[in-house]
Protein backbone atom coordinates (compact mmCIF):
# COMPACT_ATOMS: atom_id res chain seq x y z
CA UNK A 1 0.00 0.00 0.00
CA UNK A 2 3.25 1.99 0.23
CA UNK A 3 2.27 5.60 -1.63
CA UNK A 4 -0.63 5.10 -2.66
CA UNK A 5 -3.24 7.66 -2.30
CA UNK A 6 -6.19 6.69 -1.11
CA UNK A 7 -9.04 8.81 -0.97
CA UNK A 8 -11.70 8.48 1.75
CA UNK A 9 -15.22 9.38 1.89
CA UNK A 10 -17.40 9.40 5.22
CA UNK A 11 -21.19 9.53 4.53
CA UNK A 12 -23.37 10.63 7.97
CA UNK A 13 -23.68 7.38 10.33
CA UNK A 14 -22.49 6.72 13.73
CA UNK A 15 -20.07 3.85 12.39
CA UNK A 16 -18.01 7.26 11.01
CA UNK A 17 -16.16 7.48 14.36
CA UNK A 18 -14.53 3.85 13.08
CA UNK A 19 -12.67 5.81 10.53
CA UNK A 20 -10.18 7.09 12.69
CA UNK A 21 -8.85 3.61 13.12
CA UNK A 22 -8.91 2.94 9.16
CA UNK A 23 -7.14 6.17 8.29
CA UNK A 24 -4.56 5.47 11.06
CA UNK A 25 -4.19 1.66 9.81
CA UNK A 26 -3.83 2.96 5.94
CA UNK A 27 -1.44 5.36 7.39
CA UNK A 28 0.89 2.83 9.21
CA UNK A 29 1.05 1.01 6.09
CA UNK A 30 2.21 3.59 4.16
CA UNK A 31 -0.68 5.03 2.28
CA UNK A 32 -1.76 8.70 1.51
CA UNK A 33 -5.55 9.37 2.56
CA UNK A 34 -7.46 12.32 1.73
CA UNK A 35 -11.18 12.64 3.25
CA UNK A 36 -13.91 13.89 2.12
CA UNK A 37 -16.94 14.13 4.25
CA UNK A 38 -20.68 14.83 3.52
CA UNK A 39 -22.24 17.71 5.31
CA UNK A 40 -24.07 15.25 7.64
CA UNK A 41 -20.87 13.13 7.99
CA UNK A 42 -19.40 15.93 10.58
CA UNK A 43 -22.46 15.46 13.01
CA UNK A 44 -20.52 12.17 13.47
CA UNK A 45 -16.93 13.03 13.72
CA UNK A 46 -15.27 16.23 13.52
CA UNK A 47 -13.14 17.29 10.50
CA UNK A 48 -10.48 17.74 12.99
CA UNK A 49 -9.65 14.07 13.82
CA UNK A 50 -9.88 13.65 10.10
CA UNK A 51 -7.68 16.14 9.42
CA UNK A 52 -4.98 15.27 12.07
CA UNK A 53 -4.79 11.48 11.45
CA UNK A 54 -4.65 11.97 7.40
CA UNK A 55 -2.17 14.59 7.29
CA UNK A 56 -4.00 16.29 4.90
CA UNK A 57 -7.15 18.81 4.57
CA UNK A 58 -11.00 17.41 4.81
CA UNK A 59 -12.82 18.42 2.14
CA UNK A 60 -16.97 18.88 3.04
CA UNK A 61 -18.41 21.48 0.92
CA UNK A 62 -17.83 22.56 -3.32
CA UNK A 63 -16.22 25.53 -1.58
CA UNK A 64 -14.16 26.15 1.47
CA UNK A 65 -16.24 28.80 3.22
CA UNK A 66 -12.55 30.07 4.81
CA UNK A 67 -10.38 30.38 1.76
CA UNK A 68 -13.44 30.54 -1.11
CA UNK A 69 -11.11 28.39 -2.72
CA UNK A 70 -13.24 25.65 -5.12
CA UNK A 71 -13.09 21.57 -3.77
CA UNK A 72 -12.28 20.52 -7.21
CA UNK A 73 -14.04 17.23 -7.35
CA UNK A 74 -12.47 16.06 -10.34
CA UNK A 75 -8.97 16.87 -9.17
CA UNK A 76 -9.80 14.53 -6.11
CA UNK A 77 -10.91 11.93 -8.83
CA UNK A 78 -7.93 12.80 -10.22
CA UNK A 79 -5.63 12.29 -7.35
CA UNK A 80 -7.00 9.05 -5.96
CA UNK A 81 -5.21 5.19 -6.84
CA UNK A 82 -9.13 4.17 -5.05
CA UNK A 83 -12.03 5.91 -3.46
CA UNK A 84 -12.94 3.81 -0.31
CA UNK A 85 -16.71 5.30 1.22
CA UNK A 86 -17.07 4.38 4.87
CA UNK A 87 -19.20 4.45 6.69
CA UNK A 88 -21.88 4.18 3.65
CA UNK A 89 -25.04 5.41 4.29
CA UNK A 90 -28.40 4.26 3.15
CA UNK A 91 -29.16 7.98 1.53
CA UNK A 92 -25.30 8.64 -0.06
CA UNK A 93 -25.99 4.47 -1.21
CA UNK A 94 -29.30 5.65 -2.88
CA UNK A 95 -27.84 8.55 -4.53
CA UNK A 96 -25.04 6.88 -5.99
CA UNK A 97 -26.97 4.32 -7.63
CA UNK A 98 -29.19 7.09 -9.41
CA UNK A 99 -25.98 9.29 -10.22
CA UNK A 100 -27.25 12.54 -7.83
CA UNK A 101 -24.39 14.20 -7.30
CA UNK A 102 -25.42 17.44 -4.54
CA UNK A 103 -22.52 17.03 -2.50
CA UNK A 104 -19.09 16.86 -2.86
CA UNK A 105 -18.57 13.15 -2.12
CA UNK A 106 -20.94 11.96 -4.49
CA UNK A 107 -19.13 14.69 -7.10
CA UNK A 108 -16.11 13.07 -6.69
CA UNK A 109 -17.62 9.53 -7.40
CA UNK A 110 -19.47 10.21 -10.67
CA UNK A 111 -15.77 11.90 -11.69
CA UNK A 112 -14.20 8.56 -10.66
CA UNK A 113 -12.27 6.84 -12.83
CA UNK A 114 -10.60 4.31 -10.54
CA UNK A 115 -12.33 1.76 -8.50
CA UNK A 116 -14.39 2.62 -5.61
CA UNK A 117 -15.01 0.25 -2.77
CA UNK A 118 -17.53 1.09 -0.20
CA UNK A 119 -18.54 -0.38 3.57
CA UNK A 120 -22.78 0.27 4.17
CA UNK A 121 -23.66 0.33 7.57
CA UNK A 122 -26.98 0.80 8.88
CA UNK A 123 -29.52 -0.18 11.27
CA UNK A 124 -30.82 -3.84 10.43
CA UNK A 125 -34.36 -3.38 8.86
CA UNK A 126 -32.61 -0.97 6.52
CA UNK A 127 -29.80 -2.86 5.24
CA UNK A 128 -32.47 -5.88 4.92
CA UNK A 129 -35.28 -3.42 2.80
CA UNK A 130 -35.29 -4.47 -0.70
CA UNK A 131 -35.06 -1.15 -1.90
CA UNK A 132 -31.28 -0.97 -0.22
CA UNK A 133 -30.68 -4.49 -1.70
CA UNK A 134 -31.81 -3.33 -4.62
CA UNK A 135 -29.34 0.18 -4.56
CA UNK A 136 -26.04 -2.20 -3.86
CA UNK A 137 -27.00 -4.98 -6.47
CA UNK A 138 -27.24 -1.26 -8.96
CA UNK A 139 -23.83 0.06 -7.68
CA UNK A 140 -22.39 -3.48 -8.03
CA UNK A 141 -23.57 -3.79 -11.92
CA UNK A 142 -21.99 -0.61 -11.76
CA UNK A 143 -18.33 -1.98 -10.52
CA UNK A 144 -18.41 -0.60 -7.26
CA UNK A 145 -17.11 -3.54 -4.61
CA UNK A 146 -19.11 -3.62 -1.66
CA UNK A 147 -17.80 -4.92 1.74
CA UNK A 148 -20.89 -5.95 3.46
CA UNK A 149 -22.12 -5.09 6.30
CA UNK A 150 -21.49 -7.45 9.66
CA UNK A 151 -23.68 -8.78 12.08
CA UNK A 152 -24.10 -7.49 15.64
CA UNK A 153 -25.05 -4.68 18.13
CA UNK A 154 -26.18 -1.67 16.28
CA UNK A 155 -26.91 2.13 17.31
CA UNK A 156 -30.36 1.62 17.90
CA UNK A 157 -29.85 -1.02 20.21
CA UNK A 158 -31.22 -3.65 18.08
CA UNK A 159 -28.79 -6.44 17.16
CA UNK A 160 -28.66 -7.99 13.54
CA UNK A 161 -26.89 -7.52 10.30
CA UNK A 162 -25.79 -3.71 9.58
CA UNK A 163 -22.96 -3.14 11.14
CA UNK A 164 -19.96 -1.88 9.20
CA UNK A 165 -17.16 -3.79 8.51
CA UNK A 166 -14.30 -3.59 11.04
CA UNK A 167 -11.43 -1.10 9.62
CA UNK A 168 -8.86 -3.90 10.00
CA UNK A 169 -11.46 -6.11 7.43
CA UNK A 170 -11.60 -2.93 4.92
CA UNK A 171 -7.76 -2.47 5.44
CA UNK A 172 -7.50 -5.80 4.29
CA UNK A 173 -10.02 -5.20 0.93
CA UNK A 174 -7.53 -2.31 0.24
CA UNK A 175 -4.62 -4.66 -0.02
CA UNK A 176 -5.87 -7.06 -1.92
CA UNK A 177 -7.75 -4.69 -4.20
CA UNK A 178 -4.18 -3.34 -4.63
CA UNK A 179 -2.19 -6.75 -5.07
CA UNK A 180 -4.72 -8.22 -7.56
CA UNK A 181 -4.44 -4.93 -9.44
CA UNK A 182 -0.58 -5.13 -9.82
CA UNK A 183 -0.97 -8.90 -11.00
CA UNK A 184 -2.91 -7.23 -13.87
CA UNK A 185 -0.07 -5.25 -14.25
CA UNK A 186 1.98 -7.51 -14.92
CA UNK A 187 0.09 -10.34 -17.02
CA UNK A 188 2.59 -10.53 -20.14
CA UNK A 189 -0.15 -11.77 -22.36
CA UNK A 190 -3.47 -8.87 -21.62
CA UNK A 191 -4.77 -8.22 -24.93
CA UNK A 192 -3.36 -11.07 -26.76
CA UNK A 193 -5.28 -13.50 -28.87
CA UNK A 194 -4.15 -17.36 -28.47
CA UNK A 195 -5.34 -20.00 -30.37
CA UNK A 196 -4.90 -23.53 -29.07
CA UNK A 197 -5.77 -26.77 -30.36
CA UNK A 198 -5.88 -30.16 -27.63
CA UNK A 199 -7.17 -33.46 -27.33
CA UNK A 200 -7.26 -36.68 -30.10
CA UNK A 201 -9.44 -36.70 -32.99
CA UNK A 202 -11.30 -39.12 -33.34
CA UNK A 203 -12.35 -40.95 -37.15
CA UNK A 204 -15.59 -42.70 -37.23
CA UNK A 205 -15.01 -46.19 -38.89
CA UNK A 206 -18.66 -47.16 -38.65
CA UNK A 207 -21.73 -45.46 -36.02
CA UNK A 208 -19.87 -47.51 -32.52
CA UNK A 209 -16.25 -47.92 -33.74
CA UNK A 210 -13.55 -45.14 -34.57
CA UNK A 211 -9.52 -44.49 -34.96
CA UNK A 212 -8.35 -42.29 -31.93
CA UNK A 213 -5.05 -42.21 -29.60
CA UNK A 214 -4.37 -41.97 -25.73
CA UNK A 215 -3.99 -37.82 -26.15
CA UNK A 216 -6.43 -36.83 -23.02
CA UNK A 217 -5.96 -33.00 -23.93
CA UNK A 218 -4.74 -32.18 -20.59
CA UNK A 219 -1.12 -30.46 -21.78
CA UNK A 220 -3.55 -28.04 -23.82
CA UNK A 221 -5.89 -27.38 -20.89
CA UNK A 222 -3.25 -25.92 -18.74
CA UNK A 223 -1.62 -24.20 -21.90
CA UNK A 224 -5.07 -22.39 -21.85
CA UNK A 225 -5.35 -21.91 -18.36
CA UNK A 226 -1.49 -20.46 -18.10
CA UNK A 227 -2.34 -18.10 -21.21
CA UNK A 228 -5.82 -17.22 -19.61
CA UNK A 229 -3.66 -16.46 -16.16
CA UNK A 230 -1.64 -14.24 -18.43
CA UNK A 231 -3.91 -12.23 -19.18
CA UNK A 232 -4.72 -13.55 -22.58
CA UNK A 233 -8.41 -14.01 -24.46
CA UNK A 234 -7.89 -18.48 -26.02
CA UNK A 235 -9.49 -19.97 -28.56
CA UNK A 236 -9.35 -23.49 -27.16
CA UNK A 237 -10.25 -26.11 -29.76
CA UNK A 238 -10.59 -29.55 -28.13
CA UNK A 239 -11.35 -32.88 -29.79
CA UNK A 240 -13.00 -35.29 -26.92
CA UNK A 241 -11.97 -35.21 -23.64
CA UNK A 242 -13.59 -35.19 -20.46
CA UNK A 243 -11.70 -32.14 -19.11
CA UNK A 244 -13.63 -28.76 -19.13
CA UNK A 245 -12.60 -25.12 -18.42
CA UNK A 246 -14.69 -22.10 -18.50
CA UNK A 247 -13.34 -18.25 -18.11
CA UNK A 248 -14.67 -15.13 -19.53
CA UNK A 249 -12.12 -15.01 -21.70
CA UNK A 250 -12.08 -18.42 -23.40
CA UNK A 251 -13.74 -19.88 -25.87
CA UNK A 252 -13.81 -23.59 -25.89
CA UNK A 253 -15.00 -25.45 -29.11
CA UNK A 254 -15.31 -28.83 -29.10
CA UNK A 255 -14.53 -31.31 -32.05
CA UNK A 256 -14.76 -34.61 -32.73
CA UNK A 257 -12.60 -35.17 -35.98
CA UNK A 258 -9.48 -33.80 -37.98
CA UNK A 259 -11.70 -32.28 -40.74
CA UNK A 260 -13.84 -30.42 -38.02
CA UNK A 261 -10.91 -29.04 -36.35
CA UNK A 262 -9.02 -28.05 -39.45
CA UNK A 263 -12.62 -25.70 -40.08
CA UNK A 264 -12.39 -24.43 -36.62
CA UNK A 265 -8.44 -23.18 -37.39
CA UNK A 266 -9.47 -22.18 -40.75
CA UNK A 267 -11.94 -19.48 -39.13
CA UNK A 268 -9.97 -18.43 -36.38
CA UNK A 269 -6.52 -18.34 -36.88
CA UNK A 270 -6.01 -15.03 -38.73
CA UNK A 271 -7.31 -13.56 -35.57
CA UNK A 272 -4.78 -14.86 -33.03
CA UNK A 273 -1.27 -14.05 -32.34
CA UNK A 274 0.06 -17.18 -30.87
CA UNK A 275 -1.00 -20.58 -32.13
CA UNK A 276 -0.14 -23.14 -29.69
CA UNK A 277 -0.68 -26.75 -31.75
CA UNK A 278 -0.91 -29.56 -28.93
CA UNK A 279 -3.73 -31.70 -30.47
CA UNK A 280 -2.50 -35.26 -31.15
CA UNK A 281 -4.88 -34.75 -34.68
CA UNK A 282 -5.47 -38.61 -36.28
CA UNK A 283 -2.99 -38.55 -39.30
CA UNK A 284 -5.67 -40.78 -41.22
CA UNK A 285 -9.14 -41.23 -41.16
CA UNK A 286 -11.28 -44.71 -43.02
CA UNK A 287 -11.98 -43.18 -46.93
CA UNK A 288 -15.41 -44.56 -46.50
CA UNK A 289 -17.64 -43.53 -43.18
CA UNK A 290 -20.07 -46.77 -43.03
CA UNK A 291 -23.75 -46.18 -41.88
CA UNK A 292 -23.94 -49.38 -40.33
CA UNK A 293 -22.37 -51.21 -37.60
CA UNK A 294 -19.55 -53.17 -39.56
CA UNK A 295 -20.68 -57.09 -38.73
CA UNK A 296 -18.21 -59.92 -37.78
CA UNK A 297 -17.27 -62.00 -40.85
CA UNK A 298 -14.15 -62.48 -42.38
CA UNK A 299 -10.97 -63.85 -40.78
CA UNK A 300 -9.21 -60.13 -41.80
CA UNK A 301 -10.48 -56.81 -42.10
CA UNK A 302 -9.02 -54.01 -44.29
CA UNK A 303 -10.08 -50.89 -43.63
CA UNK A 304 -8.89 -48.32 -46.58
CA UNK A 305 -7.13 -45.24 -44.88
CA UNK A 306 -7.02 -41.45 -46.00
CA UNK A 307 -4.64 -38.67 -45.53
CA UNK A 308 -6.27 -35.77 -42.86
CA UNK A 309 -5.39 -32.24 -43.78
CA UNK A 310 -2.27 -31.21 -41.63
CA UNK A 311 -3.52 -28.19 -39.23
CA UNK A 312 -0.86 -27.14 -38.73
CA UNK A 313 0.90 -27.16 -41.77
CA UNK A 314 -2.15 -25.05 -42.82
CA UNK A 315 -1.32 -22.54 -40.15
CA UNK A 316 2.43 -22.43 -41.03
CA UNK A 317 1.36 -21.63 -44.73
CA UNK A 318 -1.14 -19.21 -43.67
CA UNK A 319 0.95 -17.49 -41.34
CA UNK A 320 0.78 -13.80 -41.35
CA UNK A 321 5.06 -12.40 -40.43
CA UNK A 322 3.71 -11.35 -36.56
CA UNK A 323 2.22 -14.29 -35.95
CA UNK A 324 4.06 -16.64 -33.73
CA UNK A 325 3.48 -20.18 -34.45
CA UNK A 326 4.24 -22.84 -32.03
CA UNK A 327 3.87 -26.63 -32.96
CA UNK A 328 4.59 -30.31 -30.86
CA UNK A 329 6.33 -33.46 -31.83
CA UNK A 330 5.97 -36.48 -30.20
CA UNK A 331 8.49 -39.28 -31.38
CA UNK A 332 9.60 -42.20 -30.16
CA UNK A 333 13.30 -41.61 -31.76
CA UNK A 334 15.00 -39.66 -33.68
CA UNK A 335 13.11 -36.71 -31.65
CA UNK A 336 15.84 -33.81 -32.20
CA UNK A 337 16.44 -34.43 -36.17
CA UNK A 338 12.48 -35.14 -36.90
CA UNK A 339 11.42 -31.96 -34.79
CA UNK A 340 14.08 -29.58 -36.68
CA UNK A 341 12.04 -30.94 -39.73
CA UNK A 342 8.77 -30.02 -38.53
CA UNK A 343 9.92 -27.12 -37.43
CA UNK A 344 11.14 -25.93 -40.96
CA UNK A 345 8.31 -27.80 -43.05
CA UNK A 346 5.38 -26.60 -41.07
CA UNK A 347 6.92 -22.87 -41.33
CA UNK A 348 7.01 -22.99 -37.09
CA UNK A 349 8.60 -20.50 -34.66
CA UNK A 350 9.02 -22.81 -32.09
CA UNK A 351 8.56 -26.68 -31.86
CA UNK A 352 8.12 -28.67 -28.46
CA UNK A 353 9.70 -31.84 -28.30
CA UNK A 354 8.76 -34.78 -26.35
CA UNK A 355 9.87 -38.00 -26.52
CA UNK A 356 7.65 -41.30 -25.20
CA UNK A 357 10.91 -42.93 -24.67
CA UNK A 358 11.79 -40.08 -21.41
CA UNK A 359 9.93 -41.81 -18.49
CA UNK A 360 7.04 -39.50 -17.14
CA UNK A 361 6.62 -37.77 -20.57
CA UNK A 362 4.07 -37.93 -23.63
CA UNK A 363 0.02 -38.10 -23.37
CA UNK A 364 -1.97 -39.09 -21.15
CA UNK A 365 -0.29 -38.76 -17.62
CA UNK A 366 -0.10 -35.70 -15.27
CA UNK A 367 3.90 -35.39 -15.72
CA UNK A 368 5.44 -34.38 -19.24
CA UNK A 369 9.15 -33.70 -19.94
CA UNK A 370 10.00 -31.39 -23.08
CA UNK A 371 12.43 -29.69 -24.91
CA UNK A 372 11.96 -26.30 -27.12
CA UNK A 373 13.55 -25.71 -30.02
CA UNK A 374 12.95 -22.37 -31.85
CA UNK A 375 13.80 -21.40 -35.27
CA UNK A 376 16.88 -19.40 -34.66
CA UNK A 377 18.44 -22.71 -33.32
CA UNK A 378 17.77 -22.03 -29.53
CA UNK A 379 16.98 -25.36 -27.69
CA UNK A 380 16.33 -25.10 -24.25
CA UNK A 381 15.74 -28.53 -22.34
CA UNK A 382 13.45 -28.92 -19.34
CA UNK A 383 13.38 -31.50 -16.49
CA UNK A 384 10.53 -33.31 -15.98
CA UNK A 385 7.51 -31.41 -14.50
CA UNK A 386 3.78 -31.41 -13.64
CA UNK A 387 1.84 -30.68 -16.96
CA UNK A 388 0.90 -27.36 -15.41
CA UNK A 389 4.78 -26.31 -14.62
CA UNK A 390 5.41 -27.66 -18.40
CA UNK A 391 2.68 -25.18 -19.70
CA UNK A 392 4.06 -21.77 -17.17
CA UNK A 393 7.64 -22.98 -19.14
CA UNK A 394 5.84 -23.42 -22.65
CA UNK A 395 4.41 -19.94 -22.16
CA UNK A 396 7.52 -18.38 -20.15
CA UNK A 397 9.59 -19.27 -23.74
CA UNK A 398 7.42 -18.07 -26.38
CA UNK A 399 6.78 -15.13 -24.35
CA UNK A 400 10.54 -14.55 -24.52
CA UNK A 401 10.97 -15.33 -27.73
CA UNK A 402 8.67 -12.34 -29.07
CA UNK A 403 10.44 -10.06 -26.77
N1 LIG B 1 -0.65 -31.82 -36.41
C1 LIG B 1 -1.74 -31.21 -36.97
N2 LIG B 1 -2.50 -31.88 -37.88
C2 LIG B 1 -2.18 -33.13 -38.25
C3 LIG B 1 -1.08 -33.78 -37.67
C4 LIG B 1 -0.33 -33.09 -36.75
O1 LIG B 1 -2.03 -30.06 -36.62
N3 LIG B 1 -2.95 -33.75 -39.12
C5 LIG B 1 0.20 -31.05 -35.48
C6 LIG B 1 0.19 -31.54 -34.06
O2 LIG B 1 -0.80 -30.84 -33.31
C7 LIG B 1 1.59 -31.21 -33.58
C8 LIG B 1 2.42 -31.32 -34.83
O3 LIG B 1 1.52 -31.22 -35.91
O4 LIG B 1 1.69 -29.87 -33.13
C9 LIG B 1 3.21 -32.57 -34.98
O5 LIG B 1 2.44 -33.69 -34.84
P1 LIG B 1 3.07 -35.15 -34.95
O6 LIG B 1 1.97 -36.14 -34.89
O7 LIG B 1 4.22 -35.28 -34.01
O8 LIG B 1 3.71 -35.09 -36.36
P2 LIG B 1 3.18 -35.31 -37.78
O9 LIG B 1 3.36 -34.04 -38.52
O10 LIG B 1 1.81 -35.90 -37.78
O11 LIG B 1 4.22 -36.34 -38.34
P3 LIG B 1 4.51 -37.87 -37.92
O12 LIG B 1 3.21 -38.41 -37.38
O13 LIG B 1 4.93 -38.50 -39.18
O14 LIG B 1 5.60 -37.81 -36.90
Amino acid sequence: MLGKRILLGISGGIAAYKVAYLIRILKKKGADVKCIMTPASSDFISPLVLSTLSNNPVQIEFWDRKTGGWNNHVENALWADLFVIAPLTANTLSAMSVGACDNLLLATYLSMKGKTIVAPAMDLDMYAHPTTKRNLALIKSDGVLVIPAESGELASGLDGEGRMAEPEGIAKEIELFFSSEENIHIQKLKNKQVFITAGPTYEAIDPVRFIGNHSSGKMGFEIAKEALNQGANVCLVTGPTILSLSHPNLQLISVKTAKEMQEVTELNWKHADIGIFSAAVADYRPKNEVTEKIKKSDENLVIELVKNPDILAWAGQNKLPEQILVGFALETNNLLENSVKKLENKNLNLIVMNSLQDKGAGFSGDTNKISILDDRNKLINFELKSKPEVASDILVTIINYSC
